[in-house]
C-alpha cells in the first residue's frame, strides 16, 4: 500500500481505503508476532521517538516492542522525566528532539489538538497516542481489526459504546472508523456522560442499557475517565455500576455470538463485573495481541514514507 500522509492524527481524515490498506498492513506483520524470532529488519537505521506526556503503560508498550519488532532504534520520554518540567515549551521540546534526527514521534498528550501543532512545525512524522478527549486512532484501528477478524465484516454490524463518551478519544476515533464501514453506532450512558451534539456524528443515543444490549452485535464498553472530568457527573460508581455496568446476567439477555470489547484499563465491578470481562465473548486480550500489529503497521506505514 502507498501510504500518502507525513502523520497519523485521527481517522476522522482517512478514507475507508486508507484505513483497510493499514488493516492489511496489520495481518502481515501479526504473522511475525507467532514466529520464534519475531523480529523483522523492515524499519532498521529508522530512530522513533515515544513521547508520552500522560500516564500511559500499556500503549507505552505496545508502541515500544513494535518498533522493536521492526528493528527501529526507539527512546522513550516521559512526562516526569522531561524538560517540559523545566518549563520548556512543547514545540521547543519536539525541534530539539528533531535535531537528534529522529524519523517519528509518537505523542500522547492530555490536550486535544497537541500532536496536530507538532506535526506542524516538526518535519518528523507524527502518531497520534491519544490527545486529550479528541482521538486515538491506533486504538480504534485495533478495534476495527479485531472485530473483522472475528466477524469478516465492519458494514451492518450495530455497535454499542457504553459509558463516559464525553471524555473518550476511543469512542471518538472509533465512531469516525466504524461509520466509514457503515456500521450503526448507538452510544449509551447518563445523560451527563453523553454530548448533547453527538447525534452530529451520526449516531443514535440510549440511556437505556438493558433494552440496547439486547439489540447490538458489539458491545464496547469504556472506563469513566475520571482524571478527565471536572466534577462529579454521576452519585458514585456503585451507582453508575447498578444502571450502565455490565455483568453476566445482562449478557444473558444478549444475542449469542455477541462480541465484547474494552480498552483497557477495566475498572472491574465498575463498568464491567470480572466475570463477564473473562468470559467466552470477551474479545479484551485479543484486543491488546491486535494492537501491537496495529501498531507495527502505522510505524511501518508513516516512517516509511516520512521524511528524515
Ligand atoms: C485508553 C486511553 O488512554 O484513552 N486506554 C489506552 O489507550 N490504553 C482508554 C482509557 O484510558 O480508558
Amino acid at each position: 500500500m502507498q501510504w500518502r500522509h507525513k502523520d497519523l492524527l485521527g481517522l476522522e481524515e482517512l478514507t475507508a481505503e486508507e484505513i483497510d490498506g493499514i488493516l492489511e498492513q496489520t495481518r502481515a506483520f501479526r504473522e511475525v508476532s507467532q514466529r520464534t524470532v519475531k523480529k523483522v529488519p523492515a524499519l532498521q537505521g529508522k530512530t522513533i521517538v515515544n513521547l508520552f506526556l500522560e500516564p500511559s503503560t500499556r500503549t507505552r508498550a505496545s508502541f515500544e516492542l513494535a518498533a522493536k519488532r521492526l528493528s527501529a532504534d526507539i527512546v522513550n520520554f516521559q512526562e516526569s522525566s522531561s524538560s517540559l518540567a523545566k518549563g520548556e515549551t512543547l514545540k521547543d521540546m519536539a525541534r530539539n528532539i528533531e535535531a537528534l534526527k529522529v524519523d517519528c514521534i509518537v505523542m500522547r498528550h492530555a490536550s486535544s489538538g497537541a500532536p496536530h501543532l507538532l506535526a506542524r512545525c516538526v518535519k518528523a512524522s507524527i502518531i497520534n497516542a491519544g490527545d486529550g478527549a479528541h482521538e486515538h486512532p491506533t486504538q480504534a484501528l485495533l478495534d476495527l481489526f479485531t472485530i473483522r477478524d472475528k466477524i469478516g465484516k465492519i458494514e451492518g454490524l450495530r455497535v454499542l459504546f457504553v459509558g463516559d463518551i464525553t471524555h473518550s478519544r476511543v469512542a471518538r476515533s472509533n465512531i469516525w472508523g466504524m461509520s466509514k464501514f457503515g456500521a450503526k453506532v448507538t452510544v449509551c450512558g447518563p445523560r451527563t456522560l453523553i454530548p448533547y451534539d453527538i447525534g452530529s456524528l451520526g449516531v443514535n443515543v440510549s440511556h437505556d442499557l438493558s433494552s440496547s444490549i439486547r439489540e447490538c452485535d458489539v458491545l464496547y464498553l469504556l472506563r469513566i475517565q475520571h482524571e478527565r472530568q471536572r466534577r462529579h457527573l454521576f452519585p458514585s460508581n456503585r451507582e453508575y455500576a447498578r444502571f450502565f455496568g455490565v455483568n453476566e446476567s445482562l449478557l444473558n439477555g444478549a444475542r449469542k455470538n455477541l462480541l465484547v470489547l474494552h480498552p483497557g484499563p477495566i475498572n472491574r465491578g465498575v463498568e464491567l463485573s470480572g466475570d463477564a470481562s473473562e468470559g467466552p465473548q470477551s474479545l479484551i486480550l485479543e484486543q491488546v495481541t491486535n494492537g501491537l500489529a496495529v501498531r507495527m503497521a502505522v510505524l511501518y506505514l508513516v516512517s516509511g514514507s516520512g521524511e528524515s
